[in-house]
């Protein structure tokens, strides 16, 4: 991958963090997610990546320590688990005033592509095909994790972290020879001799430090390590199509679910999965969210009119759930 450094710094000089589609390099945005946005930098010699802006490192030693777990992680999924994932590579400098700014960069995938804008089309017998063409790329790792517990690969199993190869939006249906890509790889939770290799403090940093006791608190018992369980993974995967407006789909993907760990899935021995639980799961989630997000703005608005400081990450608009 051709990175142009020069330009992702001159780029950064004229972010507007609050308006990227502004800035004076423009910006599109592709996406966001629960805690970071990724775009596409308006320039020649970014066309067709994807750039994750992370302004979350104090020190060089963090950066390059967090580069070290992001490339052996995507390294890791690739040969060992033999999951998909689009080409990809990484690139950090210091700016003018002394802060490091990182930027996990991807191809960019036909935005039809992601699952979650893909299952608009699809009906549901196409959805349920997707979601047990997802079930299996996570029993890859599930498989890799369980024959090497002590250097166990979390995963983010959510509908939006895939993209279905060759999709045709024209044509939405899909079949079991479809190819999947994985590309949620930001947050690279691995661990080494049963040790979890990345800090998840450097992922609280955007959030209000006022509240950090409280994000601690989520993230530690919560957020982190349910991505190395198949169990909570899927109940999330699950209940991700509240968040994704496919209500409907809960009932007939817990049955798909189930029938999966009896079957190809059963080495797991996964007890089965209810609604109700799935229903439970999701109103927890979706308030830790929300009440994160509140408190984000609310630091935003501190930032701008009582401490009158920049405040310097992106947050997403509303999100509809
Ligand atoms: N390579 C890509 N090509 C096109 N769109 C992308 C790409 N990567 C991300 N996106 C868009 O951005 C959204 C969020 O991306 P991603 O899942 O990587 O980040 P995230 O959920 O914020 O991750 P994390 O929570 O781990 O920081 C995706 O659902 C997708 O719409
Ligand atoms: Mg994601």
């Amino acid at each position: 991958m051709q990175i142009d450094v020069g330009l992702l710094k001159k780029f950064e000089k004229g972010l507007d963090p609050a308006r990227p589609e502004q800035s004076r390099i423009p910006a599109i945005v592709l996406g966001y997610g629960e805690i970071s946005t990724i775009f596409e930098i308006q320039a020649e010699s970014a066309m067709n990546l994807a750039c994750k802006r992370l302004p979350i490192f104090r020190t060089e030693a963090e950066v390059t320590r967090y580069e070290q777990i992001y490339r052996n992680y995507n390294e890791t999924l690739k040969k060992k688990t033999g999951i998909s994932l689009p080409e990809y590579d990484f690139a950090w400098f210091t700016t003018g005033d002394g802060r490091i700014i990182a930027f996990d960069l991807q191809q960019k995938l036909p935005s039809s592509s992601i699952c979650n804008r893909a299952i608009s089309l699809m009906n549901t017998d196409s959805i349920r095909t997707l979601f047990m063409l997802v079930l299996r790329e996570l029993y890859k790792v599930w498989s890799y994790n369980a024959a090497h517990p002590g250097d166990a690969l979390g995963i983010d199993g959510q509908i939006s972290n895939w993209a279905i190869e060759d999709f045709d939006p024209a044509n939405p249906q899909i079949s079991n020879e479809a190819r999947l890509l994985y590309f949620d790889t930001s947050t690279p939770l691995m661990k080494k001799g049963g040790v979890e290799q990345l800090d998840p403090e450097l992922f609280m940093r955007s959030a209000p430090s006022f509240m950090l006791w409280l994000i601690r608190w989520l993230f530690l018992e919560g957020v982190m390590t349910r991505y190395y369980d198949p169990r909570l993974v899927t109940i999330d995967l699950i209940a991700n199509f509240y968040k994704e407006q496919h209500p409907e789909m809960v009932p007939v993907l817990v049955d798909a679910a189930n029938g999966f760990f009896a079957d190809e899935g059963s080495s797991l021995l996964i007890k089965p999965l209810s609604e109700k639980e799935i229903r439970a799961y999701y109103s927890e989630d979706a308030t830790i969210w929300i009440v994160f997000l509140a408190l984000r703005r609310f630091d935003r608005w501190l930032h701008r009119y009582i401490l009158r400081k920049p405040y310097l990450y992106i947050l997403p608009g509303n999100i509809k759930r």
